[in-house]
């Protein structure tokens, strides 16, 4: 069922947004086919939403069509091999990997948000992506047309992929067998997040990426030496703890973080001649 005006804040890790002019939550893969071709009938842009978790969503709302993927879930392992569908939480999937001594997404340990939406962005931190475990995903284009591409035409790279503008529906993944010590390597890499990183406050996780200094020095290394940490805009805040991180302590507004986001970026070039790359995917009205 489309519904109308639907307040997109409900369904960001963020707590910002308005509203979607559609929206819709297949629970299958010919449901998110008709939606696409009465969109694409009507000229609507159409936005995929997987959790939310990386998202700052203008408050004016977006025009057009937002597809949720929450419904579209699932897991079938197959010795090392995994199907998923693409609304599955990487949470669910990493505990069934481990239940399963399958090694390979450990690096997934405290990341927030759907299997599609990670692989779309090539998700992942210091112990590895989600893409090079990818052997294949499948989905709908914009008009409604099956595609399955493999890991290669994927085009993974740092936070990112060529995947963007596609609905991807379900993908395989290809773990490996045979290890007894994944679970404790993956509460060892989330216990070290915990404490490092904002992981309960309502935010996006990292905002910039990071910019691939030959020393290794993170964004959030320099927003930190730049003085952000603590800084305020509304209810916005660079978080304390990890000056990557911008919060959300109330009711804090998209153009709230996007001015704390435009100082992050002007003290860093003043200070380095850097300029840093958004890492949170932004929704304005009228840009698609
Ligand atoms: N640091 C500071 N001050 C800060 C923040 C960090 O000095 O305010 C220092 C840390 O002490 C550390 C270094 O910077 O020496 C790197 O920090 P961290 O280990 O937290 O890793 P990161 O590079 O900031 C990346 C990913 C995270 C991922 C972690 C752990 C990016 C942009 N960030 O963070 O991903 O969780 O590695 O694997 O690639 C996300 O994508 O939302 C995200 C949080």
């Amino acid at each position: 069922m489309e519904l109308k005006d639907y307040p997109l804040r409900l369904r960001t890790s963020f707590r910002i947004g308005g509203p979607a002019e559609r929206f819709v939550e297949p629970e299958t893969e010919e449901e998110l086919r008709r939606a696409l071709v009465s969109a694409a009938e009507r000229g609507d842009p159409v936005r995929a939403l997987g959790g939310g978790k990386n998202l700052l969503v203008d408050d004016r709302g977006v025009e057009g069509l937002v597809v949720a993927f929450s419904r579209l879930k699932g897991m079938t392992f197959r010795g090392p091999t995994v199907l998923v569908g693409a609304g599955t939480s990487l949470a669910a999937l990493l505990r069934q990997s481990v239940v399963r001594g399958l090694s390979g997404l450990e690096g997934m340990a405290g990341v927030p948000g759907t299997v599609g939406g990670a692989v779309r962005m090539n998700a992942g931190g210091a112990h590895g992506a989600i893409g090079s475990r990818v052997r294949w995903v499948r989905g709908l284009d914009r008009d409604g047309k099956a595609f399955r591409f493999g890991r290669d035409a994927c085009g993974f790279v740092y936070r990112g992929s060529s995947l963007g503008g596609l609905f991807v529906t379900e993908v395989c993944l290809d773990l490996e067998p045979g290890r007894d010590d994944v679970a404790a390597q993956v509460d060892e890499i989330y216990r070290r997040k915990r404490t490092s990183q904002p992981l309960s406050a309502a935010s996006a996780g990292c905002t910039f990426k990071n910019p691939g200094l030959p020393g290794g020095e993170s964004a959030g290394w320099l927003l930190d030496q730049v003085g952000l940490k603590g800084m305020q805009r509304g209810d916005a805040e660079f978080s304390v703890l990890h000056a990557n991180f911008i919060l959300n302590r109330g009711a804090a507004r998209c153009t709230d973080v996007e001015w704390l986001i435009r100082e992050g970026r002007r003290r860093v070039y003043d200070h380095y001649g850097l300029d840093l790359a958004l890492e949170v995917e932004v929704w304005r009205r009228g840009d698609n």
